[in-house]
């Protein structure tokens, strides 16, 4: 007999660990994660990992003979930043890996007669303004709206949401008589921003960077301009909202990739709210061109009223609570006694 799990790429990222931390909770999920690095030690308890590539195509057989997948979180990438850098690697990691998964879920959901479960956050990143003008104009875009990303990122995250609808709808249905298919569902993230972890290779990365430094008596030149301004969340309500997706009916969903946002802040705002929790910080503006078009090209705020009112989606951190009581109280808790 397989053993029954819930299994999660990408699992030493930040969203990784948050999740890990959230489902390990409840004794009756067996959590199988994966990831190319090894999980932080006090994470490692809770879960059975396997450090390995997911374009392995072996290992993710030998780990489909092994354990029957209820519902996987499919979260390794690489992210915007990194991607622009390394575009081909991202094409590899975001694209075809994914697909290698979807294809093994759908696979999976065969065999057993059962959907497999995909979840999968998307970005703000599919999302491509042209102009700030354009971006001033249209503060708060819909799923539909926009849909030209400018990075390799997006593309990959944009075309991503596609295959997995594709797979949900399509994939071998031609026959008599049409075996289940997978249950795929996808969030849309802002910025996320955690307390516990410091992110790598994102555009967004500057807010929880500017926090981070300023905890650490670091001094950090942000590199988008004062005025640049995307929407942010804090990490527990990025868990909540893949939680929520998951747990939600499927008949209530009249959508497979929902908009999900908390708080739009400029990058001003962010070192204002800084600055009043660590008044010494030494935060200055050198914006790099390039990063800063990027964050131009996202849009001020995304409208996720689909969510809300599909799933009850509503986040539990605006702005004030996120920074109060949340994102201040864990990082100064994070970096006492260094
Ligand atoms: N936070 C991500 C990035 O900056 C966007 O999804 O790449």
């Amino acid at each position: 007999m397989r053993k029954r799990v819930i299994f999660i790429t990408g699992a030493s990222g930040e969203v990784g660990q948050a999740l890990l931390r959230d489902l390990s909770q409840n004794p009756a999920n067996q959590i199988l994660t994966m990831d190319l690095h090894p999980l932080p030690p006090e994470l490692r308890s809770l879960s059975t990992h396997v450090e390995g590539d997911l374009l392995n195509m072996r290992l993710l057989a030998r780990l489909v003979s092994e354990y029957e997948m209820d519902t996987i979180y499919h979260l390794a990438a690489l992210l915007s930043t990194r991607a622009e850098i390394q575009p081909e690697e991202a094409h590899q990691v975001n694209v075809e890996a994914t697909m290698a998964l979807l294809k093994l879920a759908a696979e999976e959901s065969q065999w057993r007669k059962r959907s497999v479960q995909f979840i999968f956050p998307s970005s703000i990143a599919i999302y491509g303004m042209p102009d700030r003008a354009t971006k001033a104009h249209f503060q708060r875009v819909r799923e539909f709206e926009w849909n030209q990303p400018r990075t390799m990122y997006g593309c990959n995250k944009l075309y991503c949401e596609q295959l997995g609808s594709y797979f949900s709808r399509h994939y071998r249905q031609l026959a008599a008589e049409q075996p289940p298919t997978i249950d795929f569902r996808s969030v849309r993230f802002p910025g996320l921003i955690s307390a516990v972890t410091v992110p790598s290779g994102g555009t967004s990365d500057y807010a929880p960077e500017m926090l981070h430094a300023a905890a650490q008596g670091k001094p950090y030149a942000c590199f988008v301009r004062e005025e640049a301004r995307i929407p942010f969340m804090a990490m527990p309500d990025a868990v909540r909202a893949l939680l929520l997706l998951a747990a939600a009916p499927r008949a209530a969903l009249t959508r497979q990739v929902y908009n999900v946002t908390s708080f739009s802040l400029s990058a001003a705002q962010v070192r204002d709210r800084v600055l009043a929790a660590f008044p010494a910080a030494q935060i200055t503006f050198e914006p790099d061109l390039k990063r800063e078009a990027i964050i131009d090209s996202w849009p001020a705020d995304i409208d996720d009223s689909a969510a809300r009112m599909d799933w009850g989606w509503a986040p539990e951190y605006d702005a004030e609570r996120a920074f109060q009581e949340y994102l201040i109280p864990g990082i100064r808790e994070r970096y006492a006694g260094r």
